[in-house]
């Protein structure tokens, strides 16, 4: 294990993701409702959330083997073999198991063992809080090159009897590479949490005695959310800013959650970042909770979007309910 540096920071190496095949535009998701009885439609989607389609994992597959594809991509982009990883998170709130994380069957599927791997449940901010963590550990000696990835199969939350929340979520998977470095890499981040809010975005059963106990399936108060996200988003990413001495002029590209494209470009204005800045791929994933943000960055980096030296913010916010920002130079 390294020991902690003054000058030691960590730098993202390496993206990757995985989208299931399955991919349903809102035509056909409007058509499977409307045959049981709830209407929506593809105008009403794209008006109000700027979604076109979104993929869903079929039944028999779990959450780690959207994770692996992803991961496995991230290392080849970083030239980094799995056997050389010293950390793995996974952010998720749609784990294989309640037990053990997902983070280990990832482990175990990539053929290694014995470095410390374990989940982050921040819900849609998950990734961002798994960075800051994985950055964290890597700046104080504790991990040299991690995994940090954000993997979701919201598809099995849903109530597809609930249009309100039906229509906006999808499933897959982003991965990073974070490898310790002389320069930065991972400017500065910031992590938030607000507990009186745990019941505009829950999903609130559990198992017990053998049992679900309570809801299984997805609750939100969809205009509370868009409320507080407004709020916040602008705020931690001035706070980021600030520690790292930028400002929002230095930001090249903003990525933040992708769940609405409203409450995105509505970041983007404020932040005075013009919209061709803002990376949006809510179009064709969806909300896919903690994996938006790295599906997101590793779409971009792969068409030549985000380029190596440019300054990158990212932006989480969702349940909990929790939020935090991240800003980096790729
Ligand atoms: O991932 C974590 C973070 N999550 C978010 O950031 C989500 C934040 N919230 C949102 O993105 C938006 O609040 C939604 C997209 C969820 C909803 O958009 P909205 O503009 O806030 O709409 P609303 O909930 O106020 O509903 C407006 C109308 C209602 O009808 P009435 O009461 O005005 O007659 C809804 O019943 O739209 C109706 N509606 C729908 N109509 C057709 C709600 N869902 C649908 C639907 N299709 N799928």
């Amino acid at each position: 294990m390294t020991q902690p540096s003054a000058t030691r920071y960590s730098r993202i190496t390496g993206t990757g993701s995985y989208l299931p095949p399955k991919r349903l535009t809102n035509e056909a998701l409007a058509a499977e409702l409307a045959a049981k009885g709830v209407e929506t439609s593809d105008e009403w989607i794209v008006a109000r959330t700027g979604i076109r389609a979104r993929h869903f994992a079929e039944a028999d597959v779990p959450c780690s083997d959207l994770a692996l594809p992803a991961a496995q991509r991230a290392l080849e982009a970083a030239g980094v073999a799995a056997s050389q990883i010293d950390l793995i998170i996974v952010a998720t709130s749609t784990p294989d198991m309640v037990f053990p994380s997902t983070a280990t069957i990832l482990q175990r599927k990539l053929g290694i063992a014995g470095c410390p791997a374990f989940d982050v449940q921040a819900v849609c901010s998950g990734f961002v809080y798994a960075l800051t963590v994985a950055d964290s550990m890597i700046r104080t000696g504790a991990a040299s090159k991690a995994l940090v990835v954000g993997a979701e199969i919201f598809s099995r939350l849903l109530d597809f009897n609930d249009r309100t929340t039906c229509v906006l979520f999808g499933d897959g998977a982003g991965a990073v590479v974070l490898e310790a470095s002389d320069t930065p890499g991972i400017l500065a981040s910031e992590l938030h949490a607000d507990g009186r809010h745990v019941d505009i975005l829950c999903t609130p059963g559990s198992v017990s005695g053998g049992k679900i106990t309570g809801d299984p399936l997805l609750k939100m108060d969809g205009p509370a959310v868009f409320k507080l996200a407004v709020g916040v988003l602008e705020d931690v990413a001035r706070s980021v800013l600030a520690k790292a001495g930028r400002t929002d002029a230095d930001i090249d590209w903003l990525i933040p959650h992708q769940a609405n494209i409203r409450i995105m470009q509505g970041t983007a204005r404020k932040l005075k970042l013009p919209l061709d800045k803002l990376i949006a791929t809510v179009d064709e994933h969806g909300n896919t909770s903690a994996a938006s943000i790295p599906l997101a960055l590793d779409v971009a980096v792969r068409a030549g979007t985000v380029k190596r030296g440019d300054t990158v913010m990212l932006e989480g916010v969702g349940g909990g309910f929790t939020w935090g920002a991240v800003l980096f130079d790729y």
